[in-house]
């Protein structure tokens, strides 16, 4: 485990952590990033996790072969906020996430994330195919952290209009049967918004968290 006094990023930055096998909550997490990208004074750190197998002697590359490279505890340690997002695997997260997220006992023991916001994003590819339940629950480690959770508010005018994905819980995507539904308009604006708004808490609640990072 790293020293909990490592020096923090010069900038600020909110850790856009996801997992997908087939792009679709890659392409989420990248749109939601932009948002982010559009706040003054802070940026996005986009990571991936590596796939798991349960045969133990499988290991992935050091550097993922394309998209995001893979996360770090020290990512997770100094970020300003957290944006976590994955495929939905029969109504709940996918495994290597919270694979990760069973890696981060070291942080939730020294209370490293307490205040510190967060967000969580999805993909189906049914309409009715678990979105809230998966952001729920990828909701519940966090407040074991002691984060605070945001979602997207209805004051967001897409949130009403949406014939596809996008929940207060958290921006979702209907990926289609076969996965090749591109991120629409609603969910586009959703992702971006939920993006400018983790950006904005990360910003406010840092002045708390500052002397922990
Ligand atoms: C094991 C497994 C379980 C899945 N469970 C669901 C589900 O409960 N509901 C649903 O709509 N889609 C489900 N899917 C489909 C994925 O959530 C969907 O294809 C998603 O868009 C994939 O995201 P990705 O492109 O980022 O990998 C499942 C896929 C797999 C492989």
């Amino acid at each position: 485990m790293s020293d909990s006094r490592t020096p923090r990023a010069a900038t600020p930055y909110v850790l856009v952590l996801y997992y997908s096998r087939q792009g679709a909550t890659r392409a989420l997490a990248e749109t939601l990033a932009a948002g982010v990208e559009t706040i003054a004074g802070i940026e996005a750190r986009i990571r991936t996790v590596p796939s798991v197998s349960p045969v133990c002697e499988a290991t992935e590359p050091e550097i993922p072969a394309e998209g995001a490279v893979y996360v770090t505890e020290d990512d997770l340690r100094h970020c300003a906020g957290l944006a976590l997002g994955s495929p939905t695997r029969f109504g709940n997260m996918a495994a290597p996430l919270k694979h990760f997220l069973d890696t981060t006992s070291g942080l939730w023991m020294n209370g490293v994330l307490v205040d510190r916001p967060a967000t969580a994003f999805t993909s189906t590819s049914s309409l009715h195919g678990g979105q809230e339940s998966t952001l729920l629950t990828m909701l519940v480690p966090l407040l074991h952290h002691g984060m605070v959770y945001a979602g997207v508010p209805y004051s967001e005018p897409a949130l009403i209009h949406t014939r596809s994905g996008g929940t207060p819980y958290g921006t979702s995507h209907v990926a289609g049967a076969d996965g090749s539904r591109p991120v629409d308009d609603d969910e586009r604006t959703l992702a971006k918004a939920q993006g400018q708004r983790i950006a904005r808490l990360s910003l406010a609640l840092s002045a708390m968290t500052e002397g922990r990072m």
